[in-house]
């Protein structure tokens, strides 16, 4: 039988007993691979998105475009590496590992990895299915011990957890080889951004705040986070792209293994606190792990704080262009999207932490909001760095004081 879930052709391969439901097992073709995978219909909820981790075996449709945005930085990760040794140790239906070594070219070696049986089963089936047995083994094991199992070993880790990838950075920075890529997503973006402040302290050793920019704050103690556990193996790691798509945010950093101290240091220098004013929106960023804070704004409210976490760049433009570039030539059914969001992304890189909210800025002045790319011509037009940012529609990213973007929007 033969039907469609959006573009992809599905033909139900098998069904089998999962809890109480029958679940069945289709063919999905997801850019140029197939796997078999259950039925994402059978865990579509009410509102119309998936809750897959309802099915044994995970496989969620709606991160295919977080995918085809991992392929093409895999390929530019190929070429600035020779060669790729991959490791997906938290796999799912495989299907992250199975493009990687499908669909980059200069894949030598993938590892797809998950503790469930079932995936197991699943993965070796998909392995198969696209003719890969020479370059990709399956595993079923911890990812943990799959990672510690291979030290040095592998430049290109993709850790893609249910919630956090905490637990596994350890494990990855050790597998990691002496300059590789590191990419993770983390799903648990309420407690990054603040909603559940506690369990941010507890996971990330770090205070979240919520306030308009609060993914970005989410996305720098992610950063920071995994920065710290990196000097514990002495690799520097420096973002090359991020993103924060719906309900994830996902990180690409390169990592230098044995990195002059210099640059070691150098990341940790970048490293800091964000004091926010909630009465004027003034913020002010502090420097290094061990620092003295700001008490009081200069119009006279609290400061409240957030880090420590990544106060550098959240890109490296020239990356983002060659992925953008790499996605333009594929026939992704999501690549508009993608690449829009990248330049977005390559835009924002080159701008200072955290944006404003126009309607929020606008509000105080008590101001109708003006035009957002009116605002940042008039803002570059006075010499200052102004960009949108992928985080917000409603957002702008500046370096001009809070007092110069008043009189910006005074004058618009
Ligand atoms: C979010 S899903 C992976 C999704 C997959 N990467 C994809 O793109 O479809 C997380 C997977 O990790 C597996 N898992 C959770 N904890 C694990 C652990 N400690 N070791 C190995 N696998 C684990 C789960 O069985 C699940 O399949
Ligand atoms: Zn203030």
């Amino acid at each position: 039988m033969i039907m469609n879930l959006k573009s992809s052709v599905i033909i139900i391969v098998e069904s089998y007993k999962n809890h109480c439901d029958l679940v069945r097992i289709i063919l999905i073709t997801e850019g140029k691979t197939k796997i078999e995978a259950p039925d994402p219909e059978s865990f579509r909820t009410k509102a119309g998105d998936y809750a897959p981790s309802l099915t044994e075996v995970f496989y969620n449709p709606d991160m295919e475009f977080c995918r085809d945005i991992s392929i093409s930085v895999a390929q530019v990760a190929a070429a600035m590496l020779s060669k790729l040794y991959v490791c997906d140790p938290l796999a799912g239906v495989g299907i992250r590992g199975l493009r990687y070594a499908n669909e980059v070219k200069g894949v030598a070696r993938c590892i797809i990895n998950d503790r469930s049986r079932d995936a197991f089963e699943l993965i070796k089936r998909n392995i198969s299915l696209n003719g890969l047995n020479s370059a990709v083994e399956a595993s079923s094991t911890d990812a943990n011990i799959v990672l510690w199992g291979n030290p040095g070993k592998f430049n290109f880790v993709d850790l893609d957890p249910f919630g956090s990838p905490a637990p596994f950075l350890d494990a990855a920075c050790g597998s990691l080889s002496r300059r590789g890529i590191l990419a993770l997503t983390a799903t648990d973006t309420a407690p990054l951004s603040g909603a559940h402040p506690r369990a941010c302290l507890r996971r990330y050793g770090a205070k979240p705040l919520r306030t308009e920019y609060c993914h970005e704050i989410g996305v720098r103690i992610l950063v920071g986070f995994a920065q710290r556990i990196g000097g514990l193996h002495d690799i520097a790691l420096k973002p090359l792209l991020v993103h924060a798509t719906r309900h994830y945010f996902r990180i690409y950093l390169l990592g230098e293994r044995g990195a002059k101290r210099a640059d070691a240091d150098e990341v940790f220098k970048k490293m800091g606190y964000i004091s926010h004013c909630n009465r004027c929106l003034r913020r002010t960023f502090n420097f290094g792990l061990v620092t003295e804070l700001p008490q009081e704004c200069e119009c006279g409210e609290k400061f409240s704080h957030a880090g420590p976490l990544w106060l550098g760049k959240l890109g490296d433009e020239k990356i983002i262009h060659q992925v953008a570039q790499d996605l333009a030539n594929r026939d992704f059914r999501l690549k508009n999207q993608e690449i829009s969001l990248l330049s977005r992304c390559a835009e924002e890189a080159a701008g200072p932490p955290t944006f404003y909210d126009v309607n929020l800025m606008a509000g105080l002045m008590k101001k109708s909001p003006p035009k957002i790319e009116k605002l940042i011509s008039a803002l570059r037009s006075h010499g200052y760095f102004a960009s949108r940012t992928h985080f917000s529609p409603t957002g702008f990213r500046t370096d001009a004081p809070v007092e110069e973007i008043t009189k910006v929007i005074r004058g618009a």
